[in-house]
């Protein structure tokens, strides 16, 4: 029994070193300290505008967004736009409406489109399907202690093309350190002063790169604030809880206990 034991959990070690070593192979990714990492994080309302702006009028030429409602736009924790300026915005896209069938204005009630048109994958979730960080052994030891990984990942990626490319069957390919190819189908989209941010924000590279990727971690968890608060009340409650059980039990026992010393 125990030799079973021993040796299924010496076989998964081995299964696992294998499968990390496979899902980390190539691709550098930057640790960036995000604003909202740690247990009392926050996203930063002005940081996830400007990157609002940025893949509006750059990254939205090719990739979608379809997971996310438009109206989540005004969400506290979020954006936070003002309700009429989210109406505004959703008239930049078209939606199909349901009822008539016909092509019309997006309204706040429906998500981002879709765009597959360049092949370009949805970003809805990217910050949540690329790791970025793998610890020793796939146990994730690097995630605990550097964070999650996929906004760095993203920021990475943006940041990490060295300027080569090449041509591979009628497709060019860029070199991107971050990738974990090494060959990325995304032409570089940043370049210094590529767009001129609303809040006046000098629109560097990496500061671009860095509100991409936090606005593109929102998209993925909109409600990490909220989780994060609703974790901080549990344990607080928790901590209750256990103080008033511990003292509690002690008031319950004590005549018990009391009796052994005078018998
Ligand atoms: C000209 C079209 C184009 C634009 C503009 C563009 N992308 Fe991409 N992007 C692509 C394509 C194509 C891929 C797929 C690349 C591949 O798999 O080789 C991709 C892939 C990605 C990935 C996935 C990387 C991975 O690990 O798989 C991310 C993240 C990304 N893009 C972010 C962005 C952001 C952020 C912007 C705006 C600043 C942007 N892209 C603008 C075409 C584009």
């Amino acid at each position: 029994m125990f030799r079973k034991i021993a040796i299924s959990a010496v076989s998964a070690l081995v299964l696992s070193t294998g499968a990390s070593f496979a899902a980390g192979e190539g691709g550098h990714t930057e640790d960036i300290a995000f604003s909202f990492e740690g247990p009392f994080g926050k996203f930063d309302e002005h940081q996830l505008q400007r990157g609002l702006q940025l893949y509006t009028e750059v990254c939205s030429a090719c990739h979608g967004l379809k997971f996310v409602p438009l109206r989540s736009l005004s969400d506290e924790g979020g954006p936070h736009l003002p309700e009429d300026q989210v109406r505004a915005y959703a008239t930049n896209y078209t939606a199909i409406d349901k009822d008539t069938g016909e092509e019309r204005d997006a309204l706040p009630t429906d998500n981002f489109p879709a765009n597959t048109g360049a092949g370009a994958p949805d970003l809805s979730l990217m910050a949540k399907a690329r790791a970025g960080f793998h610890g020793p052994y796939g146990l994730g030891i690097n995630q605990l202690i550097n964070g999650i990984g996929g906004p760095e990942h993203i920021y990475s990626i943006l940041t990490g093309y060295t300027g080569e490319e090449k041509e591979e069957a009628g497709t060019t390919f860029y070199e991107n350190h971050a990738f974990s190819t090494g060959w990325i189908a995304m032409p570089p989209p940043l370049m210094d002063d590529l767009i001129t941010y609303q809040d006046g924000t000098p629109a560097t590279v990496h500061q671009m790169a860095e509100d991409a990727a936090a606005f593109l971690m929102w998209t993925a968890e909109p409600k990490l604030m909220a989780r994060k608060e609703a974790g901080f009340k549990a344990v607080v409650f928790l901590i209750l809880l256990s103080t008033l059980l511990y003292l509690t039990n002690k008031r319950l026992w004590a005549g018990v206990k009391g009796k052994k010393h005078t018998a």
